[in-house]
C-alpha cells in the first residue's frame, strides 16, 4: 500500500477524483496528508471530513530557502510518503524536495505540455492563451517534477478537441472531465509499479 502527500492549493476536484479510486479499492494506497500554501483550501475540508491530516505551509514563515525545504522534507518523511501528487499547488518545489523525490513526485497540467506550460500558465490563463492561439487541439499532461515549472518527463498525454464557440470556462470544463479520469489512472499505475523508465521514455505496463 502505498502512502500518498497532496499538494493542493485550490478546489480539490483532482484530489476528490483520487480520494474516490482509493476509496472504492481502485488505487492501492492511503493518502497520509494532504498540504497547501493556503491557510483554508476547500481541498482541507474535504480531507479533514474523512480523517487525513492537513497541513499549512507559508513560505513566509520560514527564514530561508533551507528551511524551508527541510520542513517539507520532514513532514514527508514523517508521513512516510512515497508518492508526492501536486493537484493544483502553484508554487516551486524546492530543489531538495524534488531531489529525494525524483521519480516520485508528479503534476497535471491543463494543456498539452510543452504548449501552453510554464511560469504563469495556470488555470484559466492557460485556456485563454489555447483559445487565442488559434489551436485545434489542447488536453491534459500527468508528469514527474523536476526544479523548474512543467518541464519533467512527460507520463501520459491525452488529447481534447477545441470547438468552435469555446470559452476559456468551457473548455477547462472538458479538459477537467479528462484530468478528473486521467490522474487517479497514472497514480494507480505508479502504485502498481507499472511506470517504467525506458531510455528516456515513460511507458506504463498494462495492468
Ligand atoms: C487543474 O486544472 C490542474 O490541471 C491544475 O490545477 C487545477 C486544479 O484543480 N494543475 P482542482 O483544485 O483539482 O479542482
Amino acid at each position: 500500500m502505498k502512502r500518498l502527500a497532496v499538494f493542493a492549493s485550490g478546489r480539490g476536484s483532482n484530489f476528490s477524483s483520487i480520494l474516490e479510486q482509493i476509496q472504492s479499492g481502485n488505487i492501492p494506497a492511503k493518502v497520509a496528508c494532504v498540504i497547501s500554501d493556503n491557510p483554508q483550501p476547500p481541498v482541507f475540508s474535504i480531507a479533514s471530513s474523512v480523517g487525513i491530516p492537513t497541513h499549512w505551509i507559508n513560505r513566509k514563515q520560514f527564514s530561508g530557502g533551507d528551511e524551508y525545504a527541510g520542513f517539507l522534507l520532514s513532514l514527508l518523511v514523517k508521513y512516510e510518503v512515497d508518492l508526492v501528487i501536486l493537484a493544483g499547488f502553484l508554487k516551486l518545489m524546492p530543489a531538495p524536495v524534488v531531489k529525494r523525490f525524483k521519480n516520485a513526485m508528479i503534476n497535471i497540467h491543463p494543456a498539452l505540455l510543452p504548449n501552453f506550460g510554464g511560469q504563469g500558465y495556470f488555470g484559466m490563463k492557460v485556456h485563454e492563451a489555447v483559445l487565442s492561439s488559434g489551436v485545434k487541439t489542447t488536453g491534459v499532461t500527468v508528469h514527474f517534477v523536476d526544479e523548474h515549472y512543467d518541464t519533467g518527463s512527460i507520463i501520459r498525454q491525452e488529447k481534447v478537441d477545441v470547438r468552435s464557440g469555446d470559452t476559456p470556462e468551457s473548455l477547462a470544463h472538458r479538459v477537467l472531465e479528462v484530468e478528473h479520469r486521467i490522474y487517479p489512472w497514472v497514480i494507480k499505475a505508479f502504485c502498481e509499479g507499472r511506470i517504467k523508465h525506458l531510455n528516456g521514455r515513460i511507458e506504463i505496463e498494462d495492468e
